[in-house]
């Protein structure tokens, strides 16, 4: 086999600070069926929202050192506060394409003009200079809420999200605290809150759009191996789900399964 052909066929790491990322693993594997995926949940470490930067960037570069051991030809950084805290420096550490993900705020600006949006994220990812920057383009023209919304990573990572009530409340008051009524479209700019689309779409008013990022970084990975020709032939990849917290890797595999039969 060439070695470009090798590459062709190496895997993609994926990795978030736990099961969120699994959302963005399930939209790269639609889109992209012949890779094979390795995902990496660093649950043993969530939150990572509350963590300072350096510890979020330790974290990161343990978890591409062991991509980089797996041969991986493409890393995704399926998580928005782990790319608000240090993908330059990975970028700059690592010979592979590293993706990124941030609040689709682009897309919401889109929809509109004078449009009310709320970002819920985390508080990391909203008191980053990364994100100031990306509001800053936009918020001249759009009125622009930072909603911190910790108790929505809680709920995935605590296996909770089968209990209605308590997601519907604290879906609710997230809702409530920024008038969601009122609101063009709420930004899902944390991975792990593309868990509660359906429940969210119940509680809002049709008027108010649900926007999230992952399509766009699928697409965008795409592109980026498309253009160097490392796009995999094969017809079916594998998926491969790891967890630095082991018993969370069958509960990851169950997020997964939910989310195919939600196709
Ligand atoms: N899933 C992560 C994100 O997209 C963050 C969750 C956490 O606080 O660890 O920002």
């Amino acid at each position: 086999m060439e070695e470009s052909e090798m590459q062709a066929e190496s895997p993609i790491g994926i990795f978030d600070s736990g099961l969120g990322g699994i959302s963005v693993l399930h939209t790269i594997h639609q889109m992209m069926p012949g890779e094979d995926l390795i995902y990496i949940g660093d649950s043993k470490y969530n939150p990572y929202g509350i963590k300072t930067k350096e510890e979020i960037t330790e974290r990161c570069l343990k978890i591409c050192d062991a991509f980089m051991e797996l041969g991986c030809k493409a890393i995704v950084i399926a998580c928005n506060t782990a790319t608000s805290a240090c993908v330059p420096l990975l970028r700059e550490k690592y010979p592979i394409d590293i993706i990124g993900m941030e609040p689709a705020l682009k897309v919401a600006c889109s929809l509109g003009e004078k449009q009310r949006i709320a970002v819920w994220a985390t508080s990391f990812t909203l008191k980053e200079e990364k994100f100031a920057n990306l509001m800053h383009r936009f918020d001249q023209e759009h009125q622009i809420d930072r909603i911190p919304c910790p108790d929505l990573v809680e709920l995935v990572e605590k296996d909770q999200l089968g209990d209605t009530k308590k997601v519907k409340d604290t879906l609710n008051f997230y809702i409530q605290k920024d008038q969601g009524e009122s609101l063009d479209s709420i930004v899902l700019g944390c991975t792990h809150f593309i868990f509660y689309k359906k429940t969210l779409r119940q509680l809002l008013p049709d008027s108010v759009q649900i926007v999230d990022g992952n399509e766009g970084t699928a697409a965008h990975l795409k592109d980026l191996l498309g253009q160097k020709q490392l796009l995999s032939n094969k017809k079916t990849g594998k998926v491969e789900i790891k967890n630095t917290l082991e018993e969370k890797v069958e509960y990851s595999k169950k997020l997964f399964q939910r989310l195919e039969e939600c196709k």
